[in-house]
């Protein structure tokens, strides 16, 4: 016979889930004790087959009852493990790792796009690797001109289609004759990136800089359309109400030029007052040269007149932050560049 109680005893000592299966086959398995016992009830009379069968019944709901409950118990048991084993520690300390951001040149350069870009430029980056046309002749300057010189240009070993050394752009008025052959008039773009020269460098110059070059074309543009604007651009650029003052400059692309020079209020830690800051040489600007503008393939006989400046980004950055320095922008200083990260 059948005893339920020693089966349920031996349950409880089954402790995983492969144990479990050996109990199974052993009562109600295929050749389990409990199923063997029904086969062997053949042989019975139909009164002791049908007390028997019940007793047996009997029995195997309460061995199959055990088993299903064991059954349950230990597979909670093993998620809960699984899990348990699975756990991550996310308050754990973990190796420190410097975390890189942008350099100020890049923030300082991002910030003036989005200036621009409330003010309705376009925004063009151009190529460094410029011919000496985009360079020198398509804005005026020909190639026997001191100017060639005067940017201490640095010259690359290829050439271009025409046989001339290409160069690096010395300056970002090289893009204006493709900006207006690309968009047309009327055009409001600037060119927010890297120009480069043969220079010496110092605190205040390098061999690579920034420059923010801007050219617009309408009908009737004025000097006094150029200084509102100039002084609205650079009030934004600096986060300060800044006043201009324009001087005559010299750029063959430009008739009148302009040196554009800027102040603003700053406050006197020593008198306790406000004050207006030295004026200080920013921008290189001027009324657009008609020779520009025919070398760009556009009528000069209609009204079109425009303006063009050019920002030293570089200086710009040097203004707001006070950096005496330019060096420092590129120089790779970590104690540098994490006090503006
Ligand atoms: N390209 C001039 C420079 O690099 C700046 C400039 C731009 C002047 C546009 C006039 C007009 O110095």
């Amino acid at each position: 016979m059948i005893d339920v109680k020693v089966a349920k005893t031996e349950l409880e000592k089954v402790a995983n889930l492969e144990q479990l299966e050996s109990f199974f086959q052993q009562y109600l398995g295929k050749n389990g004790s409990i199923t063997l016992a029904f086969k062997q009830m053949g042989s019975l009379s139909p009164e002791e087959k049908k007390s028997l069968g019940q007793e047996l019944t009997e029995a195997k709901n309460q061995v199959a009852e055990a088993y299903e409950a064991k059954q349950k118990e230990l597979s909670i048991e093993q998620i809960n493990a699984q899990l348990n084993a699975d756990i991550v520690d996310s308050s754990l300390e973990t190796a420190h790792v410097d975390q890189g951001s942008f350099s100020l040149l890049t923030n300082i350069r991002r910030d003036a796009e989005e200036v621009c870009k409330s003010m309705g430029f376009i925004i063009e980056y151009g190529t460094e690797v410029v011919t000496k046309f985009e360079n020198f002749e398509s804005v005026n300057i020909p190639l026997t001109h001191p100017a060639t010189e005067m940017h201490d240009t640095i010259y690359l070993q290829d050439k271009d289609l025409s046989g001339e050394n290409l160069i690096l752009r010395t300056h970002t008025s090289s893009m204006q004759n493709y900006l207006i052959q690309k968009y047309g008039l009327p055009l409001k773009a600037v060119v927010p990136s890297r120009v480069y020269r043969y220079e010496n460098m110092d605190a205040h110059h390098d061999v690579m800089f920034y420059q923010l070059e801007g050219i617009v074309v309408d009908k009737n543009l004025s000097v006094a359309h150029f200084k509102d604007m100039m002084e609205k651009l650079l009030s934004a650029l600096l986060h300060k109400k800044v006043e201009t003052r324009m001087r005559p400059g010299y750029f063959p692309f430009v008739e009148p030029g302009f040196e554009i020079d800027a102040r603003y209020e700053i406050y006197n830690q020593q008198t306790g007052k406000k004050e207006l800051s030295k004026r200080i040489e920013l921008v290189g600007a001027g009324m657009i040269h008609p020779n520009v503008l025919k070398n760009a393939g556009i009528d000069t006989n209609e009204w079109w007149s425009g303006f063009a400046f050019g920002i030293g980004i570089s200086r710009l950055a040097a203004m707001r932050y006070g950096i005496k320095d330019i060096r420092y922008f590129t120089n790779g200083d970590l104690r540098f560049a994490k006090s503006f990260a």
